[in-house]
């Protein structure tokens, strides 16, 4: 008989744990779950009376988390006795690329996977099943195990014999729709040895998702399987990116040479839209990853082929870069230039590798005076990239030499007011609502709009006398 789970524990209250954590509440009201964090901000933040507080943003968390907080789903930094009360822990803590050391800019940094695997060691108690629910490099199961493992030997003694299994299960939710992937996944992958901890996990998804839809796999499968997946989704990403220069440079349109290939079943017509470049927190890191497997592996040519999909992604938001400032008669010092969204993609608060961060670094480094928006992001993250929000006077000077500066604002029709262009970074919703007749009447002339989405509609920009760039298209 395999386990039957009733208390569940995850270590890592971020946007993979909270959410995941919070759909398995919803769906499995017979479980105890436990989400536990070091960072008592956050922790306080999950625990926050007022929804629009949560830490997260995503479209229908907040219903979700109103019905399962305090009744079945804890959040919580109680990270000992909940480790000691489950019978099951899913890890899902960060794993950034190393800064320094061993594989540097490459490798991933496990050093929150080593301390979590202690933990339990040391306090969990009779049999476990643990869950690498965060993305690892191949093989980091083996470490995980060493680790537990050796604290039969140390933390058992005179006590119940400690048992573990260790599974992986990676997580395949996009931000943005975490949500609805987490209640109607396309699968969920599990890869393990032991079938008892595996039909264990199965049995929890089995509350919502049909058994079809859950793979069994070894352990290597699931963890490779994971980073390939991200793999392949930011090589898209790169690939149209480069047709997407080519169209500006012939005539030819993206998004009609995007939709004639996305009809071919065989492509599929998915993350065919060109861009300012992949951001988030994982397509450059798992991509780095599988390059340092590869290179550790002696496979420099394919770890080659995986470099360039980044060294793709890095040359468009440069060339976007580039491409605003040469519009804007090759300097934009001490002109004001709005920034629609920080976010690195629509429906999310996140801002980790936003392109807009490379762009809004490149403006600044030229002298010029941004204004951003974002409907859901926190001032405090763009400080963390950006450095301070120098409250320097915005008014427009043409003498200033140096770097720029940069203010915030959540109220859009501010953002045009003596504006010289206006650059849409984020593929919000609202942006493609903008009215230009207002915004055209507030901004300095030339004025210019830089589409990175192609969600603006050209003809209103053009009707009201302002110059639009779109990417895949061109100057219009
Ligand atoms: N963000 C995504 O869309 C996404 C999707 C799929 C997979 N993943 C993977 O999931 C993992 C987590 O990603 P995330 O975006 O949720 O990261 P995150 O940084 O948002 O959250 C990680 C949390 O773990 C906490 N933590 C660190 N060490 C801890 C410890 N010892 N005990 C308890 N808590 C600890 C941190 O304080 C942080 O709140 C990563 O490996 C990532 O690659 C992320």
């Amino acid at each position: 008989m395999n386990k039957k789970i009733k208390n569940i524990c995850c270590l890592g209250a971020g946007y993979v744990g909270g959410p995941t954590m919070a759909v398995i509440a919803f769906k499995c009201s017979h479980i105890i779950v436990n989400v536990v964090d070091t960072n008592q901000q956050r922790v306080d933040a999950w625990n926050a009376n007022d929804l629009n507080k949560l830490p997260i943003f995503e479209p229908g968390l907040d219903k979700i988390i109103a019905e399962t907080r305090n009744k079945n789903l804890f959040f919580s930094t109680k990270i000992e006795k909940n480790i000691s009360n489950a019978d099951i822990i899913f890890i899902s803590v960060n794993t950034p690329t190393k800064t320094k050391g061993l594989g540097a800019g490459k490798a991933s940094d496990l050093k929150w996977i080593e301390l979590c695997a202690r933990q339990v060691a040391k306090f969990a108690i009779g049999h476990t099943i643990v869950i690498e629910k965060s993305t690892l490099p191949v093989r980091t199961a083996e470490v995980i195990k060493q680790i537990l493992n050796e604290s039969q030997s140390k933390y058992s003694v005179d006590k119940e014999k400690k048992t573990f299994d260790i599974l992986s299960n990676p997580e395949f939710l996009a931000e943005g729709s975490a949500i609805q992937d987490l209640l109607n996944p396309d699968r969920v992958l599990i890869g393990g040895d032991n079938k008892k901890a595996i039909d264990s996990l199965s049995e929890i998804y089995e509350n919502w998702i049909v058994k079809e839809k859950i793979l069994h796999t070894n352990l290597w499968s699931s963890e490779l399987a994971k980073l390939t997946a991200n793999a392949f989704l930011a090589q898209r990403i790169s690939s149209i990116n480069t047709i997407s220069v080519l169209c500006e440079k012939t005539g030819a349109n993206v998004k009609q040479v995007s939709k004639a290939i996305g009809l071919d079943h065989r492509i599929g017509n998915k993350f065919l839209d060109a861009g300012p470049g992949f951001g988030g927190s994982c397509f450059q890191k798992d991509l780095l990853n599988l390059v340092y497997l590869s290179e550790s592996l002696g496979l420099n040519e394919v770890a080659e082929y995986w470099n360039q999909v980044i060294e793709i992604n890095n040359w468009q938001r440069k060339r976007i870069s580039k491409l605003i400032i040469e519009k804007l008669f090759g300097t934009v010092g001490g002109k004001k230039i709005g920034i629609l969204g920080f976010s690195f993609k629509a429906n999310t608060n996140d801002t980790r590798e936003s392109s807009a961060i490379q762009i809004s670094r490149d403006l600044l480094e030229e002298g010029a005076f941004l204004i951003i928006h974002d409907p859901k992001v926190n001032i405090k993250d763009i400080e963390y990239y950006l450095g301070p929000n120098q409250k320097r006077d915005m008014q427009i000077d043409s003498e200033t030499k140096g770097y720029g500066c940069w203010s915030f604002t959540d109220n859009l029709e501010k953002i045009y007011q003596d504006s010289d262009a206006l650059v849409v970074i984020t593929e919000w919703s609202k942006y493609s609502q903008i009215k230009w007749d207002i915004a055209s009447k507030n901004m300095r002339r030339p004025g210019w709009v830089f589409d990175t989405r192609g969600i603006i509609n050209i003809d209103e920009v053009k009707k009201n006398g302002l110059k639009i760039w779109v990417v895949g298209n061109g100057e219009l």
